[in-house]
């Protein structure tokens, strides 16, 4: 491999244990935005697991060091440089003081101590701490921590850092101070401070064994009534965390706070989660359904990592997933519960359908392209890039393996025996399937492939009845296909893959399954099979009629199922499959089969024409009253650009687009009457309510209302878009009224409704960031006409006022949404995407290398494009390869253009 030459590649199998620990840390800050002096007085001795280092190696990064002292007397041999601080000779256990010196108000790269709207916030994952002070900043150091801070008292009333609150009072000069202390080791990255002009929402309430609480949301004034929902949030999460794992709050004091500046969603930092003001901030008039939905699951998420993640954590950043991945499992399953409790599995799939939907199209195209990593990766050269889809997404779906494989309980008794061996340490992934494998009486040698190969499995599968003997046939064959060349040389052997299936008669019902061997049929008419070779046979006896098989429902591994379904099994499994995750599935596969030949035609010029049975079957989801609206608008929506170009032999975004439009359109023709009488049935009059069931009607009216956009003569369509965005009383109405006009514009080069629309949307809510970030936002994914690309608005709305590249939020509301969410857009043939892109990151990567490296990626996937494509792209990729300077943005181009 090309990095084995390069010296900053980091590597899993280099793993060392520390030459020093550190046990205690006490922080000092004088916090002034442009020169902030800290003073960190820690308590060091040499770790005796560890082999003899006569020098101490301080990580430091951007720091102006002033002065060192060893057990009180100044220490002549400390050495300040590039990657920090080398101390000679140190003693064998000691204390040490450091003082040095950083500019938050300079820091634009919003990792470590930083100023946003005037107000103090830091940043320490993955290794940020390093830039507020010299530390042995990686997560097997673990340390208790008091912080005490100062500050101008009128500019910095509110003063916080982790745990509780030791005391606070007045200094001289206008100054005052607050001291904190948090009574649990931690590792570094969980360190946070947050001081300035900030109000809260409280509540109390008792935990499980009856101790008092306090919880606070933390926000700028103006935002104070926009904090119930995540205080709601909280709230649900704290208790949600005590039935279905019985895990309590560790803290007196629970803190949430709100930054606008912020390079991802939120931060689990011990007792002081700082978060994206995205994953806050809700109110109706503000918020959409969706954002309600993604608060409640970032703020069960950070909640959640107070166990998995702050009191068992990772001994590395290899192993990230062993809290990213359980973190995620455990958010997803908390708004699955939170929707439709433990048992109503229509309620439950359609969390589980978004999720997959996001696994499909995001981490099935990481694992296909330069990036391609396992779970727990084997290298890295910036840890920033690896918390990735995989890690995340992925990772979740290796855990929730588990539970499919031991139930619910096995796995609550796996999490258990986990929590009861490392509670208070730093540990690997092993450890974690070690825990699940002895709690169960399990051997799970072979899981571990899940966690060490790259790439996405392919499970194909090959049936047969035997109508004489009443027995079926059902074998499976994994393998990985054509993997991309980073996958491809992690791939040692077959994985275990918990496959359920099922098995439907002719009466559209589930027929009893009794394995060969077994003496009866089991209760449960779904098995989850347990595939471990690379070719497996499983039969089922006493079948009495050739049955329609059920495969990988609720996607129980993270697979790519082959299988020859007809048309009409697809539509039949559409209409009758018990497992819901299964029938929206059959709806997919039959759009997606569908679509791919319309793209292929597009692609050679060939005139399109749509099948009527797809036709008939989307009509009767339509139109079928016993299924939820929210299911029947995930049913009816159709794959998206972006996962149906990763399925052609040759991406090409602008045929998908033609393909997927030529079917919304005669969708929307052929059944107009019945969009419109959904439109009506869904409306929801009253006041807003942000239950599962209200936010269904408003997705299944506002589909229909997108697809009534479509019609030929929208006129109909305009009428009600208009009145919709005129009357509407929450923002998941106004905007998708908003959306619908642009959308219905697109085909006549712009309307006068969309044009006076977006600009009441922009006065309306000009005090409103995150309002605004949707502004930018519809406008960069709207589609685009040849009169007018919508490059050209783009490139007009980088010189808007409000527009500003250094707030994340905002450079992603209309950079990121037009370069990666509008792919018949962005890449434009004439290369217009591409130079704009590289223009971005090359000025994103002088500011935030983090959020470069985000966009860099968009470009990732370049070889698997048309040839026409691929040189304008290619040519991209060398311009930003010759011009950035960030470890970040640089591993993402190389490993592209290797
Ligand atoms: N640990 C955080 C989470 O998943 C995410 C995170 C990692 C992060 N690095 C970050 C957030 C940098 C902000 C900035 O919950
Ligand atoms: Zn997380």
């Amino acid at each position: 491999m090309a990095d084995t030459a390069t010296p900053n590649v980091i590597r899993r199998a280099d793993y060392a244990q520390p030459a020093f620990l550190i046990d205690t840390v006490a922080l000092e800050f004088d916090l002034v935005p442009d020169r902030t002096v800290v003073r960190n007085t820690m308590r060091v001795r040499r770790n005796p697991d560890a082999s003899h280092a006569a020098n101490l190696e301080l990580m430091g990064e951007q720091l102006e060091f002033v002065g060192a002292t060893v057990d009180g007397a100044p220490f002549a041999n400390a050495h300040a440089h590039e990657h920090g601080l080398t101390l000679d000779n140190v003693p064998d256990n000691f204390e040490l003081t450091l003082t040095s010196n950083c500019n938050p108000a300079e820091n634009t790269t919003l990792s470590g101590l930083y100023v946003s709207g005037g107000n103090f916030f830091t940043q320490c994952e993955a290794e940020g701490f390093r830039r507020i002070t010299y530390f042995l900043d990686r997560p097997d150091v673990m340390a208790t921590y008091t912080v005490t801070l100062r500050a101008s008292k009128t500019d910095y009333p509110v003063l916080l850092s982790n745990g509780n609150l030791l005391e606070a009072g007045d200094l001289p000069d206008g100054r005052h101070f607050a001291r904190w202390e948090d009574p649990f080791r931690k590792p570094s990255y969980l360190f946070a401070l947050v001081a300035g002009k900030l109000v809260a929402l409280e509540e109390r309430v008792k935990s499980g064994s009856g101790k008092e609480k306090l919880l606070q949301v933390w926000v700028e004034p103006h935002d104070l009534d926009k904090t119930r929902h995540a205080m709601d949030s909280l709230i649900n999460s704290i208790r949600w965390d005590e039935g279905r794992f019985g895990l309590e709050l560790d803290l007196d004091r629970f803190m949430i706070v709100a930054v606008s500046d912020f390079n991802m969603g939120a931060m689990e930092n011990k007792g002081l989660n700082i978060f994206n003001t995205k994953y806050v901030l809700a109110n109706p008039e503000t918020a959409t359904d969706t954002d309600f939905a993604n608060i409640e699951a970032v703020v069960g998420h950070e909640y959640f990592h107070n166990w998995t993640g702050n009191r068992v954590t990772c001994r590395d950043w290899f192993q990230l997933s062993l809290k990213e991945g359980l973190t995620v499992f455990r958010d997803q399953e908390f708004s699955a519960d939170m929707a439709g409790g433990a048992t109503d599995e229509a309620a439950r799939a359609t969390k589980r359908i978004e999720d997959v939907r996001v696994l499909r199209q995001m981490q099935f195209a990481e694992d296909a392209g330069p990036m391609a990593h396992p779970v727990r990766p084997e290298s890295y050269v910036e840890i920033n890039n690896f918390y990735t889809m995989t890690v995340y997404e992925k990772g979740s779906e290796v855990v929730r393996m588990y539970q499919t494989l031991f139930g619910r309980d096995g796995f609550r008794k796996g999490m258990d025996l986990y929590f009861k061996r490392h509670d208070g340490q730093a540990v690997t992934c092993d450890d974690f399937r070690h825990a699940l494998a002895d709690a169960n009486g399990r051997d799970l040698a072979q899981f571990e492939r899940w966690y060490s190969q790259a790439g996405t499995p392919r499970v194909s599968v090959r049936t047969k009845y035997d109508a004489a003997q009443q027995r079926y046939s059902v074998r499976l064959t994994q393998g990985y296909g054509e993997a991309a060349p980073a996958a491809r040389e992690t791939q040692k052997g077959p994985l275990l893959i918990p496959f359920a299936i099922g098995l439907i008669g002719n009466d559209g019902r589930d027929l009893p399954l009794q394995l060969e061997g077994e003496t009866r049929a089991s209760d449960s008419t779904t098995r989850v099979l347990e595939f471990a070779q690379t070719e497996q046979t499983f039969t089922f006896v006493n079948v009495a009629q050739e049955p329609l098989p059920s495969l990988l429902r609720n996607f129980s591994a993270p697979v790519i199922v082959e299988y020859d379904y007809s048309a009409d099994q697809l539509a039949f499994l559409l209409a009758h499959d018990s497992d819901p995750f299964n029938r929206w599935e059959a709806g997919q596969r039959l759009a997606t089969r569908e679509l791919l030949t319309l793209a292929g035609r597009a692609a050679t010029g060939v005139p399109l024409q749509l099948d009527d049975s797809v036709v008939a079957a989307f009509a009767r989801v339509l139109t079928d009253e016993t299924l939820s609206p929210s299911f029947r608008e995930l049913a009816l929506m159709l794959p998206s650009e972006a996962y149906l170009a990763e399925q052609m032999a040759e991406s090409n975004p602008a045929a998908v687009h033609a393909a997927r439009q030529f079917v919304r359109k005669r969708l929307a023709n052929a059944l107009g009457k019945d969009w419109l009488a959904v439109y009506d049935k869904h409306r929801t009059p009253g006041a807003y309510e942000a239950t599962p069931e209200a936010s269904g009607h408003r997705a299944l009216k506002n589909l229909a209302l997108s697809y009534l956009a479509e019609l030929d003569d929208p006129a109909e369509a305009v009428r009600l878009a208009s009145a919709q965005y005129d009357t509407a009383n929450n923002m998941t109405d106004r905007a998708a009224a908003l959306s619908a006009l642009l959308n219905a514009a697109a085909a006549n080069g712009g309307s006068v409704e969309a044009q006076q629309a977006l600009d009441d949307f922009y006065r309306r809510f000009e005090k409103e960031p995150l309002v605004i970030d949707k502004w930018f936002a519809l406008q960069a994914t709207q589609r685009g006409n040849a009169q007018r690309p919508v490059i050209e608005t783009v490139r007009k709305l980088m010189a808007h006022p409000a527009f500003n590249l250094k707030n994340p939020n905002r450079a992603r509301s209309l950079i990121f949404s037009f370069c990666a969410a509008n792919p018949a857009q962005f890449h434009a043939e004439d290369g217009s995407g591409y130079a704009y892109w590289a223009d971005q990151v090359i000025a994103l990567d002088a500011i935030n290398p983090q959020v470069a490296a985000r966009l860099a990626r968009s470009l990732e996937l370049w070889r698997r494009f048309t040839p026409a494509l691929r040189e304008g792209m290619r040519t991209a990729l060398e311009k930003v390869a010759s011009q950035v300077k960030s470890r970040d943005v640089r591993e993402i181009v190389e490993k592209a253009l290797a």
